[in-house]
């Protein structure tokens, strides 16, 4: 981290504002100024954005940590991202282009989503589904994912997306912690050429659902693959969703929602074994939302937005479905890998669609790096406009790669810090208004309170320490799905009556936010949070480990990678072939996501006299550096002994 923080806050490069962009920007300067005279009227100046079924008698109600925002209004989320577009010339507008990994397309324009997702709110209705029951969405980037999202928001039904990439497990925990009472799917999507069979998947984990009474299950492959996948339909629970869209009517009245509703579930992993269940509400959600896209990606009738996250994660949710659609813009969804069939697939489709505004992360403009400028350089990349940044810390040299390669010098750069929790955008540059520094997230958007505190949680005005918020937003979590406790004990209890969000940051000289990562043991892999206990109980859970470790080392491109330090049962061997088999283990009990790059057996690890496990000293080991302080060890010579296999091993 001290390496990698010196090379930070060395960077004296600076990007002010283009005067032309400045000229038609959505963001303005005196925003900061109009949130900070009256911050709960300027959002509720921006919730009067949306379209409200009911207005709100009571913009704020916080009795912390518990915030109410817009109450007793009322209003549906797929009204204000369709149909409010539909009366004007917006109507025959392109809402979603897409193109598949095969190198399909499809192109729905407002009319057509709009259509779709009407029908998909009636076929949900006609199978039992209603208005606060929980449906679980496991499907890869199709517009039939989004269109799903927006047919549960339709009728009031919660939604709650696991990530295609996640085991069947991990969606039959998650099912079952939501009591979901369908799940949306697809027999298979397309990646890197392969064919992953998601009903398959589908059907492992709700075999062990007492709660799903339908699946709904969106016809991908074409001809053969789709039974080859293994999609089987098991009658009276499972239905393809062309037949039951087919028999649903195009017209499917809105729910009135109350702004607090909740409107949908997002698991993320935490410091223990088990996710937590992210709860998101209506109406500020979508305020925030909604605002954030318009300041931050600064997006106007002609722009085509590409933002590369998969609806799996909240920035799918955010900034692939509801601000951009709340914003009426035009977005872009694509399905596969960027480097299939070749590294310069996102370029070829940023150029055949003429895409203007980019948001993606760090370890996938770190690959882009060490592909080639090559690539991007085949391609017309003279539409693009703005550039965005999400997941972590993004490096400087990565920055300015960024800049120079694929903005060709001309595109500001707005890097946003944020979380599965915050909903929304909370730190970052307003384009045309911010001057940027590379790796730095600049600072708070308007309406958004930021503090650095030290350990004791008193604030400091610059220097290194924790980032919290001291004021509720509208877009905030409102719990943890069936555990208020634990929402209390994680994010309100380190620092009473703030929120901490679990990262170190830093405030340079001029009041810039540079954000370092997790200081908690939750790692960023490749942007994916992933907690080490979870990895740990996945390890422990097989036959032959008695006891794991597991702990991030930097890794080149994702950022992070994960390196574990197993301790095996007696009788066990430890074998070249038994490290694939763990790795398999993980992979199958969370997903490939959470695959350690690094196994080490070991006969002990370090622990602490109350017998926690020393992360910190594990974590010198997997980065060869010298140790640490070992003091409080229970046994030193565990560690030095540890050191030297480890050395031996990797040598
Ligand atoms: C964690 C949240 C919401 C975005 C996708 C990840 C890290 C996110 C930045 C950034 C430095 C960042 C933080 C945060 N992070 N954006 N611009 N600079 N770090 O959502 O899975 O909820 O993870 O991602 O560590 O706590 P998430």
């Amino acid at each position: 981290m001290s390496d990698q923080l010196a090379t930070l806050l060395d960077e004296q490069r600076r990007f002010p504002p283009d005067p032309a962009f400045t000229a038609a920007a959505n963001a303005t300067a005196d925003l900061y100024q109009a949130a900070e005279t009256d911050r709960i009227g300027f959002w509720a100046e921006q919730a009067r954005r949306l379209t409200w079924m009911e207005p709100w008698h009571t913009t704020l109600e916080w009795t912390a940590p518990h915030a109410k925002w817009f109450l007793g209004g009322k209003l549906n989320v797929s009204a204000n991202c369709l149909d409010r577009h539909l009366a004007g010339p917006r109507r025959n507008k392109a809402a979603l282009i897409w193109e598949g990994e095969p190198g399909d397309r499809r192109v729905l324009t407002y009319w057509d989503l709009a259509r779709e997702v009407n029908r998909a709110a009636n076929a949900m209705k006609a199978r039992g589904i209603r208005r606060g029951d929980r449906v679980a969405i496991y499907m890869p980037m199709i517009p039939e994912a989004a269109i799903a999202m927006l047919a549960c928001t339709r009728i009031g039904a919660v939604h709650s997306v696991v990530f295609g990439g996640f085991s069947s497990e991990s969606l039959r925990d998650r099912i079952n912690d939501a009591e979901a009472v369908a799940v949306i799917t697809t027999d298979g999507g397309y990646r890197r050429g392969q064919i992953v069979p998601l009903k398959r998947y589908v059907d492992l984990a709700v075999a062990e659902c007492a709660s799903v009474t339908t699946v709904m299950v969106v016809q991908r492959l074409a001809g053969t693959a789709s039974a080859e996948a293994g999609a089987t339909m098991k009658p009276g629970r499972d239905f393809w969703w062309h037949d039951l869209l087919r028999a649903a009517s195009s017209r499917c009245e809105p729910e009135p929602m109350d702004a607090e509703d909740l409107l949908f579930i997002l698991y993320t992993s935490g410091t223990t074994g088990k996710p937590k269940g992210i709860v998101h509400t209506t109406g500020g959600y979508l305020t925030q939302v909604a605002a954030t896209t318009r300041w931050v990606f600064d997006l106007k009738d002609e722009d085509v937005f590409w933002c590369t996250a998969d609806i799996g994660w909240v920035t799918g949710h955010s900034y692939v479905v509801y601000g951009p659609l709340a914003n009426g813009a035009t977005v872009l969804m694509y399905e596969g890998a960027p480097d299939w069939p070749n590294r310069d697939r996102m370029w070829e489709i940023a150029a055949r669609y003429g895409v203007t505004v980019f948001y993606t992360a760090p370890t996938a403009i770190r690959a882009f790096m060490k592909w080639g400028t090559e690539h991007p350089a085949r391609h017309d990349l003279s539409t693009l406009r703005l550039l965005g940044s999400v997941g972590e810390p993004i490096n400087p040299e990565a920055w300015i790669w960024y800049h120079s390669h694929i903005g060709n010098g001309r595109c500001p750069i707005v890097d946003t810090w944020w979380q599965t929790e915050t909903g929304a955008i909370m730190i970052s540059p307003l384009p045309g208004v911010t001057t940027t520094k590379p790796g730095s997230a600049t600072h708070p958007l308007p309406g958004v309170s930021v503090v650095l505190l030290d350990t004791k949680g008193v604030a400091l005005a610059k220097g290194g320490g924790f980032l919290a918020l001291t004021e509720p937003w509208p877009s905030m979590l409102r719990t943890i799905y069936g555990d208020d406790a634990r929402y209390q004990e994680t994010y309100w209890s380190r620092f009473p009556g703030r929120y901490f969000a679990g990262d170190g940051a830093k405030v340079d000289d001029d009041g810039y936010w540079w954000v370092l990562g997790r200081v908690d043991d939750v790692l960023n892999v490749a942007g994916h949070r992933i907690g080490t206990m979870e990895v740990e109980s996945a390890l422990v859970d097989h036959p032959s480990v008695a006891e794991a470790a597991v702990v991030g080392k930097t890794h080149e491109l994702k950022g992070q990678a994960l390196a574990a330090f197993v301790i095996l049962k007696e009788g066990n061997h430890p074998t070249a072939q038994l490290k694939d088999d763990l790795k398999d283990h993980v992979a199958r009990k969370i997903g490939a996501i959470a695959k350690p790059d690094d196994i080490f057996f070991v006969a002990d690890v370090p622990k602490t006299r109350s017998g926690k496990i020393m992360r910190r000293l594990l974590k010198d080991i997997a980065e060869g550096r010298t140790l640490g302080d070992t003091t409080t060890l229970a046994d030193p010579a565990v560690v030095a002994k540890l050191k030297d296999q480890y050395e031996s091993d990797e040598g």
